[in-house]
């Protein structure tokens, strides 16, 4: 089989219950973070979870999860070489950056960047999972589209932040999941960097970056709102060191994080039941 018609095939994933890809219309919105903290979660709570980084233009997982310099293991199945993910705090952890020097600008074209994804995901050892969230590209490219062609468990979640001028960004990431080639079902809307609460005033709610952007996405892609994650300092300084919510002992991240695990587990049900 050639090359392409490799690429276009439907990837198969029997052991993997549910795929979870995390998008957004553009960078910087918290992508990278929520889908981590949402894997950390999930594994934490005793759920097979697998997280792959799918973003190749900024892979960001390795060094979230403080693994920068890691090689996944290699093993031989079947005459053919499977790699095996790393793990750090209980999540099978893939990333597209473990593959390229990080020192080399991304050149990628589509075919090449889709066929290295599908790479990833078919020659990785996932094991049985309950949950595989992948953490999307920026955008709304074919790369997504491609990706998300090949997997029939797919799932899409949106992440935005609060702003009303973040809808319009947001909508394009939604609309990429509903468009009629694709139809993939759409979990939900998450706002990130919902509000600030200064550590000195754990009573006191601050809009830094205005209000409303998720409720609007939201009511406009008629899917549900499943969370407002705080801004928290200890958040972006932590994670920057490779250390993770659990670790920066912030009482109102786990909080945000498990009750958006349990809004996405009552929504995949529900997409689960529709499909049948
Ligand atoms: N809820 C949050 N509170 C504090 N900082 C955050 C939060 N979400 C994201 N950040 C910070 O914002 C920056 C961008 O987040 P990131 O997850 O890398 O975005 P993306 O993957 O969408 O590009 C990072 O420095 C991250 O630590
Ligand atoms: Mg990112």
């Amino acid at each position: 089989m050639s090359q392409q018609n490799k690429a276009l095939e439907q990837v198969e994933l029997p052991g993997v219950e549910n795929i979870i890809l995390v998008a957004s219309g553009k960078g910087g919105v918290g992508k990278s973070t929520v889908a981590s903290n949402l894997a950390i979660t999930y594994a934490s709570q005793g759920y097979q979870t697998a997280l792959l980084d799918a973003d190749l233009y900024g892979p960001s997982i390795p060094i979230l999860f403080g693994l920068e310099n890691q090689q996944p293991g290699v093993k031989k199945v079947d005459e053919q070489d499977i790699m095996v993910p790393l793990e750090s705090y209980g999540v099978r952890i893939m990333s597209i950056g473990f593959l390229m020097n990080s020192q080399d600008p991304v050149i990628w074209r589509g075919p090449m960047a889709s066929n290295a994804l599908t790479q990833l995901l078919t020659t990785t050892e996932w094991g049985r999972l309950d949950y595989l969230i992948v953490d999307m590209p920026p955008g709304t490219g074919d790369i997504i589209i491609t990706l998300a062609q090949k997997l029939r468990q797919a799932m899409g979640l949106v992440v935005i932040t609060p702003q009303k001028l973040a809808v319009s960004d947001g909508l394009k990431a939604a609309n990429m999941f509903l468009n009629k080639k694709l139809s993939i079902p759409l979990l939900g809307v998450v706002e990130n960097m919902s509000y600030f609460v200064p550590k000195k005033h754990p009573d006191e709610k601050y809009d830094v970056f205005g209000s409303g952007g998720g409720n609007e996405l939201a009511a406009k892609t008629q899917s549900p709102l499943l969370a407002q994650i705080p801004l928290v300092q200890d958040v972006s300084e932590s994670m920057d060191q490779g250390k993770n919510l659990l670790e920066s002992d912030n009482g109102m991240m786990k909080e945000a994080f498990s009750s958006l695990a349990e809004a996405i587990t009552r929504q995949t049900k529900i997409v689960a039941s529709q499909k049948e």
